[in-house]
């Protein structure tokens, strides 16, 4: 079997289509675009890359997007500060506060004082709680964009066995419980996992989101299972030359998986489009206007 590949970046164009083809009727109504404000502190270089994405996609959209950049060594007060005069900007629909926060400051802290509905990371513990009991709100956006491509990829998740590998908050607790939400049968596993591997046998759907390079063998999978791969790991050749490769390993799982995400190029483009998504859905419930079908 050689596994049909999961196209992230087309599925994640399209998505940005429906965003910016919504766009118009908001600034209709409310004279103006929606409005991100993304937070950069400090020079970590992934960061900056990131954020450089998203605030050209967020153009792309025909979206604004007001940046703010401050000194790695800023105190924690200061960052707070500005978190409560863009809670207080009714211009700003959004707030992303790009992780992670230099040493000095409490990440938790901050998360926290975002409003909740314009917190379009949804890492706010309100938004959690929201997903966790199945109430509207902000959801964290890799899972939803993975949860996009499963059911693209496998239609009705009902009753499917699911693997998350990995727990954290921004991806693996959230991604459970969209899975769970889904009717999918789901299992966590992490760092303490005994027996992976026979986890991972036993899933029709695995999400790897763990960031150890190829952690998960093809030899492992369920002939026919669908693979979303999480990771995002540069790791060095025996030549000094350097490549991006997933959770899983690749060349191994797409001989016995149906379909699977590559990395770059599968679910990456879709966290960028779903914050534009979260960032458009966060500017409609605060201006009360109805939920674009089929976003
Ligand atoms: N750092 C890495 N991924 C993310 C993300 O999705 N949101 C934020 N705010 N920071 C990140």
């Amino acid at each position: 079997m050689t596994a049909t590949l999961i196209d992230g970046k087309a599925h994640a164009a399209a998505l940005v289509e429906r965003v910016r083809a919504a766009v118009p009727a908001f600034a209709a109504a409310r004279g103006r675009a929606p409005g991100l404000a993304v937070v950069l502190v400090g020079d970590n270089p992934a960061s900056h890359v990131y954020v450089k994405n998203k605030l050209a996609r967020t153009a792309t959209a025909g979206m604004r997007s007001i940046e703010h950049r401050l000194p790695a060594d800023v105190p924690e007060t200061d960052l707070l500060a500005l978190v409560v005069a863009l809670n207080a900007d009714d211009a700003v629909d959004g707030i992303l506060v790009q992780l992670p926060l230099p040493g000095q400051i409490d990440e938790a802290k901050v998360l926290v004082a975002i409003d909740p509905d314009k917190d379009v990371d949804g890492f706010h513990p309100v938004n959690a709680g929201r997903l966790a009991t199945g109430l509207p709100g902000l959801v964290p956006c890799t899972p939803t964009g993975c949860l996009m491509l499963l059911k693209d990829a496998c239609g009705d998740l009902s009753g499917a066995e699911a693997l998350v590998v990995g727990r954290s908050n921004i991806v693996g607790k959230p991604m459970a419980a969209l899975l769970t939400a889904a009717s999918a049968t789901v299992t966590i596993a992490h760092s303490r996992t005994r027996d992976l591997a026979g986890h991972v046998a036993r899933a029709d759907i695995v999400v790897a989101a763990v960031g150890v390079p190829e952690l998960v063998r093809g030899s492992w999978l369920k002939p026919g299972a669908v693979v979303i791969d999480v990771g995002m790991n540069r790791i060095t050749r025996d030549d000094g030359t350097t490549k991006l490769v997933g959770d899983v390993n690749f060349n191994e799982a797409v001989a016995v998986a149906r379909a699977i995400t590559p990395v770059p190029g599968g679910v990456g483009p879709m966290t960028i489009a779903c914050l534009l998504r979260n960032t458009l859905t966060a500017a409609l419930l605060r201006a009360g206007l109805p939920a674009v079908v089929g976003l």
